[in-house]
């Protein structure tokens, strides 16, 4: 497998095309950003830490049957994927409150959420990543309805896999963030995950362990990213 050009660089990975015009590489970089790039830093080692916890839950949400472009590890920071057409909503289900909805709905952090809800967001960070409903989906003609229902249910799926993955680490999973992709007409998992993009807190106390550090200058971003991967069981080598 060679790789042939860059096809995307992003905010955190680059994504190169191959040989194989069904596999891509993701490079996972050491930026770090929030609010939509416009706090942007060099983390090192976060590309590296990313990549191998990224392949660690992606073979786990295999493992439970959900279909993922995730093939293989190739090295430190770099994972062979399969070439997916992006469905251009991110599919977000929360089990606690934090975050956006905390400010949009006036309610406090912290809330336990039963069921746990689900809100899809256009990606588009010039525009903030705003909030949108299955009608807009179906009426800009982002994804079918048939799409859609499967986008829910395997975000949910995903749901029963990692809240108990990370509750044996002693880790609550608030919400997270995923995003679906076509390959050959299936519609099955791609992008990635990583505490870039989800919420995890410390069962006993709360502490945050994810990209909030970041976000609110709490330091121990890097040293909460490695603790997430130890707890889990995740070789960084
Ligand atoms: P929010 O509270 O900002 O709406 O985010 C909910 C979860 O989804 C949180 O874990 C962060 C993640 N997320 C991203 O990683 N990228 C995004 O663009 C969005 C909207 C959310
Ligand atoms: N992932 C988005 C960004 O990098 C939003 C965030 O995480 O705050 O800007």
């Amino acid at each position: 497998m060679q790789i042939v050009k860059e096809l995307y660089s992003g905010k955190a990975k680059s994504v190169y095309t191959t040989d194989d015009a069904d596999r891509l590489v993701l490079r996972f970089r050491d930026d770090t950003s929030a609010f939509d790039g416009r706090k942007i830093e060099k983390l090192a080692h976060k590309g590296m830490i990313n990549n191998k916890t990224n392949a660690f839950v992606m073979t786990q949400i295999e493992r439970a049957g959900i279909p993922t472009h995730f093939d293989r590890l190739l090295s430190d920071t770099d994972s062979l994927v399969k070439r997916l057409e992006m469905i251009p909503v991110e599919c977000v289900v929360r089990n606690i409150t934090a975050g956006s909805i905390c400010r949009r709905l006036g309610v406090s952090e912290n809330m336990d959420l039963d069921p746990p809800t689900f809100e899809f967001f256009l990606k588009n960070d010039e525009l903030h990543d705003p909030m949108v409903n299955e009608y807009h989906i179906r009426s800009f003609g982002w994804a079918t309805d048939e799409e859609v229902a499967t986008m829910k249910r395997l975000t949910f799926e995903v749901n029963d896999v990692l809240k108990r993955m990370f509750l044996d680490a002693g880790i609550l999973l608030v919400d997270y963030k995923l995003e679906f992709g076509r390959f050959h007409g299936q519609v099955m998992l791609g992008d990635e995950f990583s505490a870039d993009g989800c919420r995890l807190w410390d069962a006993e106390t709360r502490k945050k362990l994810d990209k909030d550090r970041f976000r609110q200058d709490l330091g121990g971003v890097i040293e909460a990213y490695q603790e997430v991967a130890a707890r889990l069981g995740v070789d960084l080598g």
